[in-house]
């Protein structure tokens, strides 16, 4: 018998979809989310995710492998859709015989669903509309994360209590859907979960974990943090539309300002296209999240976090995270 009955019974399609004790993900987070995490998070009975972010096919395979090594527990890797080596990200990821892909980022490209099934893995999409959803599910995808503004990294418009209301009463019945953004109590677990979500996914609350290889100076902005100092980027330029990504303030906020402007200016002048000039946003964040991340510039680095940043306040080792979590979830349906 579970000592959460309640909560283990809500999300007991979710956690046999992962093969994990609880329906619980670790969002991958770029630079954050390397074996010693995920493989924590796994062993924990949650599901821990590889973030590949930018990372060459070599990197990845040397990254799953070190990974196993730390857990026999399933695992995912998230990869991200307009990554140039998607498909040898795949065929990595086939070699290993990963259970569960994320792809994360943007639709995904032709061919790209198919290739992760062909190997027997399951692939878990992101969609920013219902209807886009729909059509995600109804071609291959196994499960979907909907995604609320409130998160960390980059952001869609709309808060997570609304994406719920829309997405969870159409696909819910039908479809696997995992309830990501501004997640940090148990007791907003239960509430998508008694929504009809057959899990939930945190990335904020977890970035800081005892196991979590941030550098400490990271670790202690989270804590001082507040959810109101967690804000969303800002686009300068009308015609280089760049995703919002949420983040600390910090004077890397105001870098970013002026990286766009100087992209906007090489667009202007016809020394880049748009889409090269979207890549170099997109590696320019890669670039300041691992100077927070890995060396420890909370000034000029981005400190990627969410709104519930505020309810992170010292190191806990991923088990006492997860064990909160179901606790406060399993006292708020047993005073339903
Ligand atoms: C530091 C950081 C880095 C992130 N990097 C990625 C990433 O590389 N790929 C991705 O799909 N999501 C990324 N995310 C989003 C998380 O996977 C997760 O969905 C999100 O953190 C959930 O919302 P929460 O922060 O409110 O818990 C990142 C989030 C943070 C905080």
């Amino acid at each position: 018998m579970s000592v959460h009955p309640k909560t283990s019974t809500l999300m007991r399609r979710g956690a046999e979809f992962l093969g994990s004790e609880h329906a619980i993900l670790c969002g991958a987070m770029s630079w954050v989310s390397e074996r010693n995490l995920v493989s924590a998070i796994s062993n924990a009975g949650g599901f821990g995710v590889i973030a590949c972010g930018a990372m060459t096919p070599e990197l990845l395979d040397a990254e799953i492998a070190g990974t196993k090594a730390l857990t026999d527990k399933p695992f995912g890797v998230n990869l991200i859709t307009m990554h140039p080596q998607l498909f040898d990200l795949i065929d990595v990821c086939a070699r290993h015989a990963v259970g569960h892909v994320v792809l994360a980022g943007g639709i995904p490209p032709k061919g790209s669903v198919e290739a992760i099934k062909a190997f027997g893995a399951k692939v878990i999409v992101f969609a920013p509309t219902l209807a886009l959803a729909k059509k995600l599910l109804r071609s291959g995808g196994d499960a979907l994360v909907i995604e609320g503004m409130e998160a960390g990294g980059h952001i869609g418009p709309v808060a997570t209590s609304v994406l719920a209301q829309e997405f969870l009463p159409a696909l819910a019945e039908d479809y696997i859907v995992f309830v990501a953004g501004g997640i940090g109590r148990g007791e907003a677990m239960a509430g998508y979960l008694e929504m009809g979500a057959a899990g939930v996914q945190l990335g904020t609350r977890f970035a800081c974990a005892t196991e979590s290889i941030a550098h400490p100076d990271f670790k202690k902005a989270f804590f001082r943090a507040n959810a109101r100092d967690a804000v969303a980027s800002v686009q300068v330029d009308p015609r280089l539309p760049v995703i919002p990504v949420r983040a600390l303030k910090n004077s890397g906020t105001e870098l970013f300002t002026a990286k766009q402007r100087e992209v906007a200016q090489l667009l202007d002048s016809g020394k880049v296209e748009m889409g090269e000039a979207q890549l170099e946003i997109e590696h320019y964040w890669a670039g300041a999240l691992r100077r927070a991340v890995i060396d420890g510039d909370v000034e000029n680095g981005s400190l990627m976090a969410g709104q519930s940043v505020g309810m992170v306040s010292k190191e806990e080792p991923v088990a006492d995270i997860i064990a909160q979590l179901m606790q406060e979830s399993e006292a708020a349906l047993s005073r339903r």
